[in-house]
């Protein structure tokens, strides 16, 4: 059985030991994962291709409290405030799940979750997140990189940008009959960021399965990006020629770019983007460029006007 019922958790009480052992039932619950950050070496006589390792690209800032984490969120199948997601979500059935990939590729596939778990050895990466609206987070995402799975398929040479679509099942997810989007959620990303090592496909957080509120069971995470990109409970990936309209493009243009880098200097027409405020603290800080990523990811945009580029 998947732990994926953060219910059961009495945020408050849960103590770095509580979260190792629960570490452990995740692994035991994804088919004998073992996360190198969690276990000693010699814990990890299973297959080593399964090996969790920690990322040279994990921050060592303090991750935000899990409690926040997992009870402050934007999801608005869901519903549009902060609380919502974790009240609502509970409806998402992320079993079974597939996702497509498909579009400008050699071979188009139908995964099933369970396989694309399979894939690759997951990661545990601890990023800053910013989220436009002016807050951020430290969280320690469970993934695998985004190119992984797009290597499966084989993108063709005329393939430019990726397309990610969330889940939109009126069923499950009360949010989706109020016009607040034009669903489904829909984010994309050119071909080169979405085979940046940096871009992640998470399936997890703080050491369990994703929790429904925060994506599962699939989303993606492009820390140097505000958080609106990182598209939740995907469905279907897309390679595609043109630049894809986003479902935050299509909403609000003027406000919300294709690319939405972080970036303290280009503000949002009716806020600042200079500072932000880390949940759980209470003093402001300054927001970094490319969200503290630039080393790693500046170069994918040498000569582009971010001003116009937002
Ligand atoms: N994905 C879907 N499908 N629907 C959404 O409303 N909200 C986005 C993004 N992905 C959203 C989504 C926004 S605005 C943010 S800031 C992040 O998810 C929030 O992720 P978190 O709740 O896990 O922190």
């Amino acid at each position: 059985m998947l732990i994926n019922r953060p219910s059961d958790i009495v945020p408050s009480e849960i103590t770095p030991q509580d979260f190792y052992a629960r570490r452990r039932e995740f692994i035991k619950a994804v088919g004998g994962l073992a996360l190198a950050t969690a276990l000693p070496q010699s814990a990890l006589a299973g297959d080593p291709l399964r090996v969790t390792v920690k990322s040279p690209y994990s921050t060592s800032e303090t991750p935000t409290p899990l409690k926040n984490v997992i009870a402050y969120n934007n999801f608005y199948e869901f519903g549009t405030d902060k609380e919502d997601p974790a009240r609502n979500a509970h409806t998402l059935k992320t079993r079974p799940w597939t996702v497509s990939i498909e579009g400008l590729v050699k071979r188009p596939k139908t995964l099933a979750i369970d396989d694309i778990l399979r894939l690759a050895p997951l990661e545990e990466r601890i990023y800053r997140m910013r989220c436009v609206e002016g807050w951020s987070m430290v969280i320690p995402w469970v993934g695998f990189p985004l190119a992984t799975l797009l290597k499966q398929v084989e993108p063709l040479g005329n393939a430019k940008y990726v397309e990610l679509t969330s889940a939109a099942d009126p069923a499950t997810m009360p949010g989706i009959r109020r016009d607040v989007l034009d669903w489904p959620y829909t984010e994309g990303l050119r071909l080169d960021e979405a085979m940046h090592p940096l871009t992640l496909m998470a399936v997890g957080l703080y050491g369990e399965v994703l929790p429904n509120q925060n994506g599962a069971p699939l989303r993606l995470v492009v820390p140097w990006k505000y958080g609106f990109k990182g598209a939740k409970s995907l469905v279907r990936i897309r390679l595609v020629e043109q630049e894809p309209k986003t479902a935050w493009v299509r909403a609000a243009p003027r406000e919300y770019g294709f690319y939405s880098n972080v970036n303290p200097e280009v503000d949002h027409p009716r806020w600042s983007q200079g500072s932000e405020r880390r949940i759980g603290e209470f003093l402001k800080r300054k927001t970094m460029m490319f969200n503290g990523y630039g080393d790693q990811v500046g170069q994918l945009y040498a000569g582009m006007d971010l001003k116009k580029f937002y």
